[in-house]
C-alpha cells in the first residue's frame, strides 16, 4: 500500500518534470540544453547553451560549490544558426583558472533569464590522477535505452567525463533540428555536471554536418569534426571517419584530417610527451574491424578508413595508428559491443598468449555502439578467431585510466540491469612504438 502511494507520488512527480521541463519555444530567451566541454587547458571548461531568440547577452555566474559568495559573472559570445525554420542561438562561456577535481556552481543565461543552478565538476590533473571515462556511441532521443543507467552513475559521483562516439538523437537535423533540442535537453542532467565530448558520426551529416558544428564546443579549431586532448595520462585523439564516406562535402578534408593526424601523432610520441602521456586513444565513429552482418564498411576486409580511399589506399588509418604506437582504437557504429585481441592487417598480436592485452604488439580495437537508439540492435557473423568477446545486449563502456601503465575496462550491460559483460585490462610497461 506504502509502495503503491509512492508509486502515484512518484507519476505526478513525472507528470511534473514533462510540465515544467523547458519546451524549446520560437521566442524563448530562457537558456536550454546546457552543456559542458573540457578544453586543451585543464583550468577551463566551456558552458554552452541555446536560446530561440536572441539575448542581450551570455553570461555564465558561477562560484566555488558550496561558497558562500555572490556569484560572479563571466561573459561570453553567441552565434546563430538556422535549421530548416527555426534560428537557434548558440551561447559560450569560458570559465578559466578552475582548479582540478574540483566542483563549482553555476547559472548561465543573460539579464532575460537565467537557468537553474547547476554544479559542475572539473578534470583532475597530475600523476596520480586516475579518471573515469564513460564510452559510447549511437544514443538517439527515441530508445535511449541506457540513459538512466548513465545519469545514475553520474549522479553518485564517480564519473569524471562522457565521450561520446558519433550518432547522437537519431538525427539533430529532424524538424528543425528540434530533435536536437529533445536529445540535448534530455542528456542535460549529465552534460551540465561534466565535459561530455563528442565525434560525429554519420547521422550527424545534414548540411554538412551543420548542427554538429554549431551546437557543440569541443578543442581546436575545426569545430569538434576532429581534435585532441590531454586528460590525465591519456592523449585522445577524436576524429571524424564521415570525411571518408560523405565525399561530397569536400574530398581534400579526407587529406587535411590525416595530415593534422599525423602531425598531432607526431607531438604525441616524443620522448617528453611519451613520459607524461603514455596513452594515445584514438576514437572515430566506423569501426575499422567488426563482425556484425550488414554492416557498410568494416565487413569488407579492405575497410575504407582501415586501408585507404580507392585502388591507391590512400590515407589509411590502421598503418598510421600502428606507426605511431596508438593502443586503441574505439568505435561505435555498429549497435552492438565488441572487443578484437591486438591487431594489425588482421593478423592478431597477442602479448603473450596468457595475457593477450600485457604489453601487446598491436592496437586493440573496441566497438561500442549500443548505447540505445530507434535502430534497435545489429546482428553478428559466426565469431571469427580476431574477436574475443561480442555482446548484443544495450549498454556502454566504463573506462578506467589507473596509472601509466595499467588501463581497465568493463561493458555495463542495461538489458541485464548493470551486470559487467566484459572486463579486461590493457598494461603496457614501456610507451612508445610497437
Ligand atoms: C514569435 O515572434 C514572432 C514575431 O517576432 C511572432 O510572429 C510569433 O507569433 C511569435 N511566436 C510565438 C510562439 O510567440
Ligand atoms: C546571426 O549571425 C550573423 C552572423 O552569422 C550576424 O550577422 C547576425 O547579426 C546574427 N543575428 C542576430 C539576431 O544576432
Ligand atoms: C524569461 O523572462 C521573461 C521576462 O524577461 C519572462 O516573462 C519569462 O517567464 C521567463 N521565462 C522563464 C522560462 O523563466
Ligand atoms: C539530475 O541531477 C541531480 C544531481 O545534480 C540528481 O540529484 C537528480 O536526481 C537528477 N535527475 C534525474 C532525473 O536524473
Ligand atoms: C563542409 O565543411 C567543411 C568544414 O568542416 C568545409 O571544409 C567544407 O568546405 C564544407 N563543404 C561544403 C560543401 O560546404
Ligand atoms: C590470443 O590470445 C587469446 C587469449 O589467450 C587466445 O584465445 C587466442 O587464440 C590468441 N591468438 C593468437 C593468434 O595467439
Ligand atoms: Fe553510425
Amino acid at each position: 500500500m506504502m509502495a503503491e502511494v509512492a508509486n502515484i507520488g512518484f507519476v505526478f512527480f513525472l507528470a511534473l518534470i514533462f510540465l515544467i521541463a523547458p519546451i524549446q519555444s520560437e521566442n524563448s530567451t530562457f537558456p536550454e540544453q546546457i552543456h559542458i566541454a573540457a578544453t586543451e587547458d585543464p583550468t577551463s571548461v566551456i558552458v554552452t547553451w541555446i536560446t530561440f531568440a536572441s539575448t542581450p547577452d551570455s553570461t555564465v555566474l558561477w562560484r566555488l560549490h558550496g561558497s558562500a559568495i555572490k556569484l560572479q559573472p563571466v561573459s561570453g559570445y553567441s552565434t546563430n544558426y538556422t535549421d530548416g525554420a527555426v534560428k537557434r542561438f548558440v551561447h559560450r562561456v569560458k570559465l578559466s583558472d578552475l582548479k582540478p577535481s574540483t566542483k563549482y556552481d553555476y547559472q548561465c543565461g543573460s539579464s532575460a533569464n537565467w537557468s537553474s543552478l547547476y554544479t559542475m565538476r572539473t578534470l583532475g590533473s597530475g600523476p596520480d590522477y586516475s579518471p573515469v571515462f564513460l564510452v559510447y556511441g549511437d544514443l538517439g532521443y527515441d530508445n535511449a535505452q541506457s540513459l538512466s543507467r548513465i545519469r545514475a552513475e553520474v549522479n553518485a559521483g564517480g564519473i569524471d567525463a562522457i565521450l561520446h562516439v558519433g550518432d547522437l538523437a537519431y538525427d539533430m537535423f529532424e524538424d528543425d533540428g528540434r530533435k536536437g533540442d529533445n536529445f540535448m535537453n534530455m542528456i542535460q542532467n549529465v552534460s551540465t555536471q561534466i565535459p561530455y565530448m563528442t565525434l560525429p558520426g554519420n547521422h550527424e551529416y545534414s548540411q554538412n554536418f551543420s548542427d554538429y558544428r554549431n551546437r557543440f564546443s569541443m578543442p581546436g579549431a575545426n569545430q569538434g569534426i576532429f581534435y585532441s586532448i590531454d586528460i590525465g595520462s591519456v592523449h585522445f585523439i577524436m576524429f571524424s571517419t564521415e570525411v571518408y564516406f560523405f565525399t561530397d562535402f569536400g574530398k581534400e578534408q579526407i587529406q587535411t584530417q590525416y595530415q593534422w593526424l599525423e602531425e598531432d601523432l607526431k607531438k604525441a610520441t616524443t620522448p617528453e610527451a611519451l613520459s607524461e602521456r603514455p596513452w594515445i586513444i584514438t576514437m572515430g565513429h566506423r569501426p575499422m574491424y567488426c563482425s556484425t552482418t550488414n554492416s557498410n564498411d568494416c565487413d569488407h576486409k579492405t575497410s575504407v578508413t582501415r586501408t585507404g580511399t580507392s585502388d591507391l589506399h590512400l590515407y589509411p588509418l590502421e598503418k598510421l595508428f600502428y606507426n605511431y604506437g596508438v593502443d586503441m582504437f574505439i568505435s561505435a557504429h555498429e549497435h552492438i559491443y565488441e572487443r578484437m585481441w591486438p591487431i594489425y592487417d588482421y593478423k592478431v598480436l597477442n602479448g603473450s598468449y596468457d595475457a593477450p592485452y600485457t604489453n601487446p604488439k598491436g592496437p586493440i580495437h573496441i566497438v561500442t555502439g549500443s548505447a540505445g537508439c530507434r535502430e534497435r540492435h545489429a546482428t553478428f557473423s559466426p565469431k571469427p578467431d580476431w574477436v574475443a568477446l561480442t555482446s548484443s545486449d544495450y549498454g556502454y563502456t566504463r573506462m578506467t585510466v589507473h596509472s601509466k601503465t595499467q588501463i581497465s575496462f568493463e561493458q555495463i550491460s542495461d538489458d541485464q540491469n548493470g551486470k559487467i559483460v566484459d572486463s579486461f585490462t590493457l598494461i603496457k610497461e614501456k610507451a612508445g612504438y610497437y
